[in-house]
Parts: C-alpha cells; structure tokens; sequence
C-alpha cells in the first residue's frame, strides 16, 4: 500500500527521492508510512532524474517542498542550492533539498555524514557506555569511495579525530579528497595490501555490492582481518558480500540501512517541522529491506 492514499488535493505536499538509478530506494516506504501515521498532507514519490538543475527548473512550484538525493546527483544537488549549510558546504556534496517557505528558496543539507558517523560510533561503543571522546578519535579510518557519500565520511571521520584513508578507483579523485580533508589517497589496487595497524575501521561508499551484482565486494577477505569495523552504505541486499565476509573474519558490521534510518529522520525533521516517529520508520526499512 505504498501510495495508497486516501487524498490527494490541492494542498498536498510533493516531496521526493532524486537519483540514477533510484527504483530500490526504500525512502518512499519511510516518508509515505510516516506521513499517514501522523495525517501529514503529503506525498513521497521516486524521482529518476538525469538533470538536476533542469528538474529544478520544471518543478518551481511551492507545493514541491523537499527531496532526498542521491547516487550520482549529491554534487549537483549542492550547485543547485540556493542556501547552503555549513557542513553541507565543508563536505561538498548535500543529500537534501528544502524549499523554505519564507522565500521559497531551495536550502541543501547534508545528514549522510551524521547519519552515517552515529551508526558507526553506536558500533564502537563498547556495553552501551557512552565514552567521553569519540571512539573513532585516533583509529585508522579507511572510506572506500570519493563521490557524495565517500566526501562526507572523509569528512566525518576527520571531524571526530581519526585518520583518514581515502581509497578510490580513480585516484586523482581520492587525492582531490585526501588533500580537501587532510588524509591519504590510495587507489583501490592497493586496499588489500594496506594495513599499517589492526583494529582499523573500513567503510564502503561506491555501489560495488549492490544488487544485482551482489557477488561483487571492493576489497579481498584475506585484508580484511585488519579490520575492527566495517560499515556498507550499500543496503540492497543489507548483507552485502562485504559486510557478510567481514563478519566471517570476526569484525562487527554495520549495515547501511542504520545510516539510512538516521538521515531519513533528520530529513522528516526538515520537511515537516514534526516530532519523527522513529519507531515506524525502522519498522517498515526492517520490513522492506532483507
Ligand atoms: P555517491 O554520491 O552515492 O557517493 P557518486 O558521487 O556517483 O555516488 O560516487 C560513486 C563512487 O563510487 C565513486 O568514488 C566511484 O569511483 P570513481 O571515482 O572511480 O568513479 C565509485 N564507484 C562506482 N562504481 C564503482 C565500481 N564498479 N568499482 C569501484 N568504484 C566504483
């Protein structure tokens, strides 16, 4: 019953999710469920896009009020923004888009990075403590990628203190990024052999792994005993060959869709301005995910 709704009018809301491809996101699962619970007058809708400022363009009006973006749009997202926020802006790349109602001007923001950094943290925490610091302070953080995704974790992982690894198959992407944040470029070549110290942490930000091309996993599971940690932003299917291998060699894992969840929350923040009913986003990501 995913658009089942029982009204749709003149006052609806239009809010949707923006990508290439975009047919396997499980945002309009959380947004529509969420909004009915509540009365919410609106709607979530998939929105396969190849150009953003173009869309932008041709949907100027007031009722469509926010979207989520995604796989390759997060970088155009942000030149399309007419307000930026500061993090948003420091990472690089947004994966919202809010049109305010004082001016209908379009405000972008970036929760991949908070989304994505509490899931990893709520990994590290060791019996429920909460620790002073940042349990990322120190470690060796290697993200895999350095798109949308890859620039706010690099950036999320400087933020809290670790040392960050940027490996990428481009390489002179990964630099561009290493040298933005502060860290080091490796290429993808050369992931397997890196290992300056156990106990580090990995995360993948590319679309390796992703169904359909689930066999598919961006490092060997000899290297990774070398790891603590591994987080996958990939959550179809949400155990990826990656993560499932990672567990095999006694990591702990966190799947994407915890990233996911987290962001999805401050984006109902921002659309609607209402409490977030958590619960029930989790519950229908837990029931359209497996
Ligand atoms: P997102 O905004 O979700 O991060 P993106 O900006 O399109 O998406 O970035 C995709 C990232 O995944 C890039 O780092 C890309 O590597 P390149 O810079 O070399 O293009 C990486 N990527 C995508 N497909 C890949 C593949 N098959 N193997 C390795 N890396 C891949």
């Amino acid at each position: 019953d995913l658009y089942n709704f029982r009204y749709i009018g003149p006052d609806t809301k239009v809010f949707g999710i923006i990508g290439n491809p975009v047919g396997h996101s499980k945002s309009p699962h959380m947004f529509n469920a969420a909004f009915k619970s509540v009365g919410f007058d609106g709607i979530y809708v998939p929105l396969l896009v190849d150009s953003v400022p173009n869309f932008l363009k041709t949907y100027s009006s007031p009722d469509f009020v926010g979207y989520s973006i995604t796989i390759p749009h997060k970088m155009a997202g942000l030149e399309c923004s007419e307000e930026v926020d500061p993090i948003a802006k420091a990472i690089g790349a947004i994966n919202c888009l809010v049109r305010r109602p004082s001016d209908g001007k379009l405000a972008g923001y970036n929760f991949d990075y908070v989304g994505a950094i509490e899931a990893i943290e709520e990994g590290l925490q060791v019996g429920g403590s909460i620790a002073p610091r940042s349990p990322l302070a120190g470690k060796v953080f290697v993200v895999i990628g350095a798109g949308g995704a890859g620039k706010a974790l690099a950036y999320g992982g400087k933020a809290k203190g670790a040392s960050v690894v940027i490996a990428n198959r481009t390489l002179a992407s990964a630099a561009e990024l290493a040298g933005k944040v502060g860290g080091k470029a490796i290429s993808l070549d050369e992931l397997d052999d890196f290992a300056p110290e156990d106990g580090m942490i990995l995360l993948n930000t590319t679309s390796v792994g992703m169904k359909p091309k689930i066999n598919e996993t961006p490092i060997s599971k000899k290297a990774l005993k070398n790891y603590a940690l591994v987080f996958d932003a990939v959550y179809t299917p949400k155990l990826t060959r990656l993560l499932k291998e990672a567990q095999e060699s006694g990591a702990s894992i966190v799947y994407g869709t915890e990233m996911l969840v987290n962001q999805a929350f401050r984006q109902y923040e921002q659309f609607t301005g209402l409490p977030v009913p958590k619960e029930l986003m989790r519950e229908v990501l837990a029931k359209s995910t497996s």
